[in-house]
């Protein structure tokens, strides 16, 4: 369905002329509508939050088939950055799980509250940073932290409306990662999957991490659906 297709759709009739002009203008359609599909879930969004993309569902995808393999108990999942929710509403809801979720922004937490309720499911929410360790011990760590370099491309669209605290990260895009594998070990179980996105050029600057912090453990990168370097995975054996 177009853009368009979809404001007749969803939009009430007589607000439809007011979302077709900011569609025109280059806003975009999510932010109209006001919710996505994601994986399964409805997930209310707004400018606080990033846009979940489709790419984020298949870190889903691939980390809730993980999970089910290596897993056969109640599993503790933390996720930082979480944004809408969208990640940690998706694997409460697939998997048998205590979930965490950390964010700095306090609106964008709100949303994912409200996300939580709209979808049934209980989630700890915590506002804070999570360059710092959070508490507690957990079987998966899943990120999708900010991971654009501060001069890296980024489509006009997205830089002029999704909020840059979602996007952008010091350290060539590497900032988050270099702080959460720093910490990893002390909140990780001895059994572990750890999952991260990534930007589609960062694999090189991830694996001398991976050499640093974790050298002796198996460890993945995997592609999208347009061929790019866009997984993290490293596991506990
Ligand atoms: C790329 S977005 C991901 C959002 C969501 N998890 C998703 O996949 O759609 C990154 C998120 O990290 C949050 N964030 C940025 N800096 C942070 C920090 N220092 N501590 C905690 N969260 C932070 C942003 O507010 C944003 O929600």
């Amino acid at each position: 369905m177009t853009d368009e297709e979809l404001i007749k759709r969803y939009v009430a009739k007589d607000l439809q002329t007011q979302a077709l002009a900011k569609l025109h203008e280059g806003y975009p359609v999510q932010y109209i509508i006001g919710d996505v599909d994601f994986y399964n879930s409805i997930i209310k969004v707004n400018e606080n939050v990033l846009i979940p993309r489709f790419e984020t569902e298949l870190l889903v995808e691939k980390t809730v088939n993980y999970a089910k393999a290596m897993f056969n108990k109640k599993i503790d999942i933390i996720d930082l950055g979480t944004g809408s929710g969208c990640i940690a509403i998706a694997l409460k809801k697939e998997l048998d799980a205590n979930v965490t979720a950390i964010d700095i922004s306090f609106e964008a937490l709100k949303l994912a509250k409200e996300n939580a309720k709209l979808n049934h499911v209980d989630i700890n929410f915590i506002e804070g940073d999570m360059t710092e360790k959070p508490q507690g011990k957990y079987d998966i760590v899943i990120s999708n932290p900010p991971y654009i370099p501060y001069d890296g491309f980024v489509e006009e669209k997205v830089k002029i409306y999704e909020p840059h605290l979602a996007l952008f990260a010091l350290d060539d895009g590497i900032y988050f990662y270099k702080k959460i594998l720093e910490y990893s070990k002390d909140i990780l179980k001895k059994k572990f999957l750890l999952a991260f996105e990534i930007g589609s050029d960062e694999k090189n600057s991830l694996t001398k991490l991976l050499e640093e912090h974790y050298p002796n453990y198996k460890y993945e990168f995997q592609k999208d659906f347009n061929n790019l370097d866009r997984y993290l995975f490293i596991f506990s054996e």
